[in-house]
C-alpha cells in the first residue's frame, strides 16, 4: 500500500471526517488516544506513513459514538444488528470508512473491533485496544491503569491480556455473557485457539 486514504491523512492531522457525530468530551478522548497512538509508534520506531495510520485510528476510533442506533445499524450487515448500542460505534465507524474508500484492512479491523477486541487485531489494532483503555482522562481505575501505562509500548501483547482480562472478569463478575470475538481475542493472545467461525465481517 503506497499511500494512505485522505481521510486517514486528515485524521492524523486532526481533521475528523464531517460525518462524525462526537461531543467535546469525547472529541478530548479521541485526542488523548491519539497522543498515546503518537508517542507508542514512535517508541516503536515506526516509519512516517505508519505512524499517521496509528495516530489517526486513534482519532478515529468514536467518530460515530453520538450517532444514532439506527443509522450505524443502517451501515451494517444483519449480524451486527443485534450488537448492543454501546458496541455499534466501531464496526459502523469502519464501515462507513470503507464506503468512503478506506481500504486499509488493519485500520479498519482495529476501529470495528477497539472495545470488543477481535483475534484477527494486528499490533496497530492491539495499540488502539489498549490505548482507548489506558488514556489517562479516564476516571476508572487509575492506579491500574498508569502502572500499564508505564509499560507501554515494550510490552504490548502482555498489557493487552492483561486489559483483556480484566474486562472479561469485570462483565462475569456481573453476571454477564461474553462476546466471541473477546474470548477468541483472549484465546489468540494465549497461542491461539481455533477462531475461525467467528465473522471478521462488520
Ligand atoms: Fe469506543
Ligand atoms: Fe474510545
Amino acid at each position: 500500500m503506497a499511500r494512505n486514504h485522505p481521510l486517514i491523512e486528515d485524521a492524523a492531522r486532526g481533521i475528523l471526517p464531517k460525518w462524525s457525530r462526537v461531543s467535546r468530551t469525547r472529541r478530548a478522548h479521541m485526542e488523548r488516544v491519539a497522543e498515546l497512538m503518537d508517542r507508542w509508534s514512535r517508541a516503536r520506531g515506526l516509519r512516517k506513513r505508519d505512524r499517521r495510520r496509528w495516530v489517526a485510528v486513534g482519532l478515529l476510533h468514536d467518530a460515530l459514538k453520538g450517532a444514532r442506533a439506527r443509522d450505524m445499524r443502517r451501515l451494517l450487515p444483519e449480524e451486527f444488528h443485534e450488537l448492543p448500542v454501546p458496541i455499534l460505534h466501531g464496526p459502523a465507524a469502519a464501515a462507513r470508512l470503507e464506503r468512503e474508500g478506506v481500504e486499509d484492512r488493519s485500520v479498519l479491523n482495529a476501529i470495528a473491533f477497539h472495545t470488543l477486541g477481535h483475534p484477527s487485531l494486528d499490533e496497530l489494532g492491539r495499540a488502539l485496544y489498549a490505548a482507548d483503555f489506558l488514556e489517562p482522562g479516564r476516571p476508572l481505575r487509575p492506579k491500574l491503569r498508569k502502572r500499564l501505562r508505564k509499560r507501554m509500548p515494550n510490552e504490548l501483547d502482555a498489557v493487552v491480556t492483561e486489559i483483556v482480562g480484566a474486562r472479561m472478569r469485570y462483565q462475569m463478575d456481573r453476571g454477564r455473557s461474553l462476546r466471541p470475538e473477546t474470548v477468541a481475542f483472549w484465546n489468540e493472545l494465549h497461542g491461539g485457539a481455533r477462531w475461525d467461525h467467528v465473522s471478521a465481517e462488520y
